[in-house]
């Protein structure tokens, strides 16, 4: 069993995105440009904006956090978004969510331009991923596209399982894995004989939310597992959705939590960040709108 160490990955994408991004700074004399957007202050999205905030700082870009009250209306949230969106030199906006219980988060994803949609979560950007074509993606299955790179598995004819079906993980992740011509199941809450499907499955990603509810014993032997759950237990530990240690006797390949999935987000935002900076000048001033 080799541990899919998502620390390691995560600082070896973030010195590809530094270079690319001084490469960038260099052909046009300014920094790829990420504004975050975050409503109200639920602390742990304070926490993973802080971390966006210095992340990105570190990779070379200009970034901002645009920190709004928890009142603020959907109306003045849809105008900040156009104001980001208006700004040639901001190249990624991304609205941290969730959002507070009387904003909807749609329509305010789909305000945002989807040349700057580092979060890959306007429906153009998710449409662009159902038909295969180059489109800014999700950061969290990108991030475990390129761990399951590491492993340098062939996917063709493999069995993927998915478990969840979120717009921010399974959909995209499953779509994705498509791509790379796995057989893909999509599992959820109602999915019957779970154990079954995982016990067939040749890569495993677990994005539920549900502490250890996948259980080592089900692992197939040399099973790829990709555990995006982070969850606390009572006594304040950090599990993921998979049962790790009884899991990783039998893997081939496993992300533990945390230090797996988690470290890759921001370094895939950072990524996408500079290709949309890239893509938006190629395109010409008015980033290809
Ligand atoms: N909150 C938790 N994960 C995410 C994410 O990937 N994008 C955004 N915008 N908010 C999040």
């Amino acid at each position: 069993m080799t541990v899919l160490d998502g620390k390691a990955v995560a600082k070896k994408v973030r010195d590809e995105v530094k270079a690319r991004a001084e490469a960038f700074a260099a052909a046009h004399g300014r920094k790829p440009g990420l504004h975050v957007v975050l409503v109200g202050d639920d602390p742990a999205s304070q926490v993973y904006v802080r971390n966006k905030e210095r992340a990105a700082a570190k990779a070379g870009l200009e970034g901002q956090v645009h920190r709004l009250p928890g009142d603020t209306t959907q109306a003045d949230l849809e105008a900040l978004v156009a104001k980001l969106n208006a700004d040639p030199a901001i190249d990624g906006i991304l609205v941290q969510l969730p959002l507070p219980g009387h904003l909807e988060a749609q329509p305010v994803l789909d305000a945002i331009d989807p040349s700057k949609d580092v979060d890959g979560l306007t429906a153009l950007n998710a449409g662009l991923l159902v038909d295969g074509r180059d489109g800014l993606r999700p950061c969290t299955p990108s991030g475990c596209m390129r761990l399951i790179e590491e492993t340098g598995a062939d996917l063709t004819g493999q069995r993927a399982l998915v478990i969840g079906r979120s717009v921010l993980v399974g959909k995209p992740v499953a779509l994705m894995l498509l791509a790379r011509n796995a057989t893909v199941t999509i599992a959820h809450s109602r999915t019957a004989d779970l154990e079954a499907r995982v016990r067939e499955s040749d890569i495993v990603v677990a994005a539920v939310g549900r502490p250890e509810m996948v259980r080592g014993e089900w692992i197939k032997e040399d099973a790829i597992v990709l555990d995006v759950g982070i969850n606390r237990t009572d006594e304040g530990k950090l599990v993921g959705d998979v049962e790790y240690a009884a899991a990783a006797e039998r893997a081939g390949w496993i992300t533990p939590v945390p230090g797996g999935v988690g470290p890759m987000t921001i370094a895939m935002l950072l990524g996408n960040t500079v290709t949309a900076a890239e893509r938006r000048e190629a395109r010409g001033p008015r980033g290809g709108r």
